[in-house]
């Protein structure tokens, strides 16, 4: 129902659905993802349309509260994150996930918000499939990076101040094309947690592009067109758009996608048309994204050695 991956659990599907048996109860991965239905909002500090996932599964086997209780632990005493800037929220009446997070993990009832439909029922992907209710770990990075609005202070807030950090999926439904949703045999667990997001959070910088995984691509943008990174907003939007494009159209590629009219192929022919488009705000004339796929091939070819 996909014309590509994106998110951690599109290949489990059949799994969730009970159509063929996982080979084990417990899943992990580290899933490339790719999403175009956000793509006009690519070039802030947030979005991106390729990005590394990382999640655990659960096929009928833990549910709620180990989800809910190893994700804290997880981020807590293994990511280090200083507990006093973590959030989190539920969908509006899951009793079950508030009480996972008030009594099981102690979180202070004050930093527990409860969302809607829009932000906390995940799925499903494309026009069919599992989906169910979710509570996500927000991180925040301190109110200077705030809207500054007298609402701002929670997560409920969508400005960059909060960063959505881990999404807890409770897969309990399958959902049909016509929107009714039936029970899927065993309750499930989805989780996703966006490894450029976390690496920007431990890496204590404000979005994905100042951190490790972007800042040699960035640097090539910036070379290739003699402007530096920080000093204008147009600029650096323009700059963020080129980076993250070809750093997307570099994997669809390898992936065996190439530029056409109709599906995937579409997809990739208006990344790249972006890409040109704000690389010419920058200045940047002729066969230029090729050049920042050889960084980007130089720099994520040691783990994706198919690059
Ligand atoms: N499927 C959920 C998401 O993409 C959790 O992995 O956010």
């Amino acid at each position: 129902t996909l014309l590509l991956s994106s998110a951690g659990m599109v290949q489990f599907k059949p799994y969730f659905t009970g159509e063929l048996r996982s080979p084990h109860p417990r899943l992990s991965s580290v899933q490339k993802c790719f999403r175009s239905t956000d793509i006009d909002e690519v070039g802030d500090r947030t979005h991106l349309t390729f990005f590394e996932m990382l999640g655990n599964f659960s096929i009928g086997d833990y549910f709620k509260k180990e989800a809910i209780t190893w994700a804290w632990e997880f981020v807590t005493e293994h990511l280090n994150l200083s507990p006093e800037r973590l959030w989190a929220s539920i969908y509006l009446d899951d009793e079950e996930a508030a009480e996972c997070w008030l009594t099981d993990v102690g979180l202070p009832a004050d930093r527990l918000v409860r969302l809607g439909e829009e932000d906390n029922f995940w799925g499903p992907p494309g026009a069919e499939g599992p989906c169910g209710p979710c509570s996500e770990i927000h991180y925040d990075f301190g109110s200077e990076y705030g809207c500054g609005k007298i609402t701002c202070g929670t997560p409920s807030c969508d400005c960059d101040r909060f960063v959505e950090l881990w999404n807890l999926v409770f897969m309990q439904f399958y959902q049909h094309p016509g929107g009714e949703r039936d029970n899927l045999p065993e309750p499930n667990i989805d989780t996703g947690m966006g490894l450029e997001r976390a690496a920007a959070i431990l890496q204590g910088v404000p979005s994905a592009y100042e951190t490790d995984l972007f800042k040699p691509i960035v640097q090539r943008v910036e070379d290739l067109s003699n402007r530096q990174y920080g000093k204008d907003q147009d600029i650096d939007y323009a700059i963020r758009v080129v980076a993250e494009h070809a750093r997307s159209a570099t994997f669809l590629i390898t992936d065996g996608v190439t530029p056409g009219n109709e599906g995937r192929g579409h997809i990739l022919r208006r990344v790249i048309r972006r890409a040109v488009r704000f690389g010419r705000r920058i200045e940047l004339d002729g066969p230029f994204l090729s050049k920042i796929a050889e960084t980007v091939v130089e720099h994520m070819g040691r783990q994706y050695p198919e690059l």
